[in-house]
């Protein structure tokens, strides 16, 4: 059957998230940033490292390029991409103000700086033909993706390139719902052992409902093809659970 158009899903997905989206998450990732890092690692048996790695090293950076992270939580991408290149001028925007206090006191402890945005992804806050680079780390699901990566696309300069990571909808049914199965568990485990407040307890269905209505990596790649970004190319790794992707905005 052929799944209906993006515009279509990406209504859809709107229309179905649209309180979760704008309420909830506030207060799920004001109350995760005291432990996210710690949680992510659980919740993953580990993998994350490997994943964070594996996307930081398909990341090339130049000397003294200006970076924009997208979603940026606790910066753990602008910090890996700070210890491999210091010259960087790094941008980090993120609606929550925790996410970020977090990941300036991870920039301090550190000795790194990277400047801080507090706002909606939907509407970048800066200049078009602005970064040499964006990135966006396990942040879509919770996004109007179409909107997010044309915002993308304005402030890239021309021949900038867009690095995104997420977990994706597998493209494999019944490594789907394994997947699924495994993550219902997974999920309640890791908020009781990190003591999750309500909102973030309340939101452990809506993690997977946003799973199940996102994009499988082939998917994700038409979504930026039809944003307008060239040269695009999209790999899957744990059974189609995570996708890496780049692309980049075409010269005039
Ligand atoms: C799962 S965390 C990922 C953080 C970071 N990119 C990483 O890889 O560790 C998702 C982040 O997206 C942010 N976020 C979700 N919706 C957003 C929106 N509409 N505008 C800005 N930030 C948003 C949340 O505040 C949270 O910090």
């Amino acid at each position: 059957m052929t799944p209906p158009p993006i515009a279509t899903r990406e209504s859809v997905r709107e229309e179905r998230f649209h309180k979760v989206w704008n309420q909830d998450l506030q207060e799920v990732f004001a109350d995760v940033a005291r432990y996210y890092d710690r949680a992510n690692a659980v919740a993953t048996l580990g993998a994350i490292g490997w994943l964070e790695r594996r996307f930081i090293a398909s990341i090339p950076v130049r000397a003294g390029e200006r970076v924009l992270d997208v979603c940026a939580g606790t910066n753990a991408i602008g910090l890996a991409l700070l210890a491999r290149e210091p010259s960087l001028d790094v941008q980090a925007i993120d609606r929550s103000a925790q996410m970020q206090a977090t990941g300036r006191q991870r920039a301090e402890a550190r000795g790194r700086r990277i400047g801080s945005t507090i706002g909606d992804v939907h509407t970048l806050p800066f200049p078009d033909a602005h970064f040499d680079v964006v990135t966006l780390q396990f942040a879509s699901r919770h996004l109007l993706v179409r909107q997010v990566f044309s915002e993308v696309l304005r402030v890239l300069k021309p021949g900038g390139r867009f690095h995104h990571c997420d977990m994706l909808r597998p493209a494999n049914r019944i490594v789907a719902s394994l997947y699924y199965a495994y993550l219902r568990p997974c999920l309640a485990f890791t908020a009781y052992a990190f003591g999750s407040g309500r909102a973030a307890q309340e939101c452990r269905r809506y993690f997977i409902d946003a799973l199940k209505m996102f994009y499988s990596a082939d998917e994700l790649s038409v979504v930026l093809a039809e944003t307008g970004f060239s040269e695009v190319a999209g790999s899957a790794v744990l059974g189609g659970t995570v996708g890496f992707h780049r692309a980049v905005k075409p010269l005039p």
